[in-house]
């Protein structure tokens, strides 16, 4: 029998993902200073045993201002690099998921509260700066229109981040150009109003993004990926689109990008996003088709089926699930069990898959 899409193998370079269930980035809001503490080696600890071909840390800031919240992770100095150096190699321990870090920069969305706490801008936020100074809601402050300098510094950041994603051991970068943050501003004509070489058309505004790719890919090493996320539609009339989102994904490949992982959303309050299951598969799809670039389909994928079928079907590559993950950090196992897929386990955990001891499947939960 073949083997599910799913559970077969996927190189990227001179990485081959075990399976192509992902892990999608999830910010935490439990950093410290944006140094990663306890909980996430819990979090992504738990999940690192259990299979998924890869791992997308969540969103870390590569500037102190760039983080969303003031407690997301940040990579951009000593001690972030630390609290990293210490949790990378011990998931990488754990099992065989590669591990990813998602490098990006909120721009006019940074300094907000988490979600539970309301998510609007915090108390203990900053001054935040975007391609122009348009404010993402009437109750958010106004960002700082970047000059050339802070353009310069910018990519810097980037670049200096990847330097340290590097020391660190990370498997692959994930640079964050999705849901309205820095790079996704720069792209949206919505919330790009410059007049420089880096507003008004396609290509100026794809200036920035493109930029910061050249400039990480040149430090980080050949054999090791560098994905995308975007958001490949506003989800308005007169936004960023997907004939644009081809176009980008296009000369993301063309700058040495590796995969595109496929959302969407996320610039302005006021997107109507038609939110259903699968609803971003046929944007991964149209990407795959166009710019022939490895993709990653994500949102609202849940059941194991749902996901075999968007890669039998060839809209993806790869599939992230985020919520899923939370839910039930043993996803893979489950799939695997649902699809007919034969998969190693740690064998601390056999124990629960009748691998060991009799009776255990009677035991399980589902039966
Ligand atoms: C708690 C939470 C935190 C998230 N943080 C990030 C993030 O750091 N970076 C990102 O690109 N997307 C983030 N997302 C979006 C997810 O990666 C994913 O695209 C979204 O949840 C849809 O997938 P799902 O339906 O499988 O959950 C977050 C989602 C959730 C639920």
């Amino acid at each position: 029998m073949t083997r599910p899409h799913l559970f077969q193998p996927l190189t990227l370079r001179g990485l081959t993902l075990d399976n192509r269930a992902v892990v999608a980035p999830m910010c935490q809001y439990s950093a410290v200073d944006g140094i990663a503490q306890d909980w996430h080696l819990q979090h992504y600890g738990s999940l690192a045993a259990s299979g998924p071909g890869m791992i997308v840390i969540e969103a870390t800031g590569v500037s102190p201002e760039g983080r969303i919240s003031p407690h997301c992770l940040g990579l951009h100095d000593d001690a972030t690099e630390a609290a990293f150096a210490r949790l990378v190699p011990a998931l990488q321990s754990f099992g065989d998921s590669a591990i990813a870090v998602q490098l990006g920069h909120a721009g006019r969305k940074g300094g907000a509260a988490p979600p539970w706490l309301g998510g609007k801008p915090a108390k203990d936020g900053w001054q935040t700066l975007s391609a122009s100074d348009i404010p993402f809601d009437s109750d958010w402050p106004a960002p700082r229109a970047a000059t050339a300098d802070d353009i310069t510094r910018l990519k810097q950041c980037f670049v200096d981040a990847a330097k340290r994603a590097l020391r660190i051991g990370f498997d692959a970068i994930e640079l964050h150009s999705a849901h309205g943050y820095l790079l996704h501003q720069f792209l949206s004509p919505l919330s790009n109003r410059r007049t420089d070489g880096y507003g008004g058309p396609l290509d100026n505004r794809m200036r920035f993004p493109l930029e910061v790719v050249e400039a990480m890919r040149a430090v980080w090493p050949a054999d090791k990926p560098l994905g995308i996320r975007i958001s490949a539609t506003d989800w308005v009339e007169g936004g960023w689109n997907p004939d644009e989102a081809v176009i980008y994904a296009k000369a993301f490949k063309a700058a040495g990008i590796d995969y595109v992982c496929v959302s969407s959303g996320g610039l302005v309050p006021y997107a109507k996003v038609p939110i259903a299951p699968g609803y971003q598969i046929d944007l991964a799809r149209r990407i795959r088709d166009e710019a022939q670039i490895p993709t990653r389909a994500v949102g609202l994928i849940v059941a194991a089926a749902q996901a075999e079928a968007a890669l039998a079907d060839g809209a993806a590559d790869m599939i992230a699930i985020g919520r899923g993950f939370l839910d039930n950090p043993r996803w893979v196992w489950h799939a695997a069990e649902e699809l007919g897929a034969e998969i190693s386990y740690p064998p601390q955990f056999m124990a629960a898959r009748g691998k060991i001891w009799p009776g255990a499947a009677l035991a399980r939960p589902r039966n």
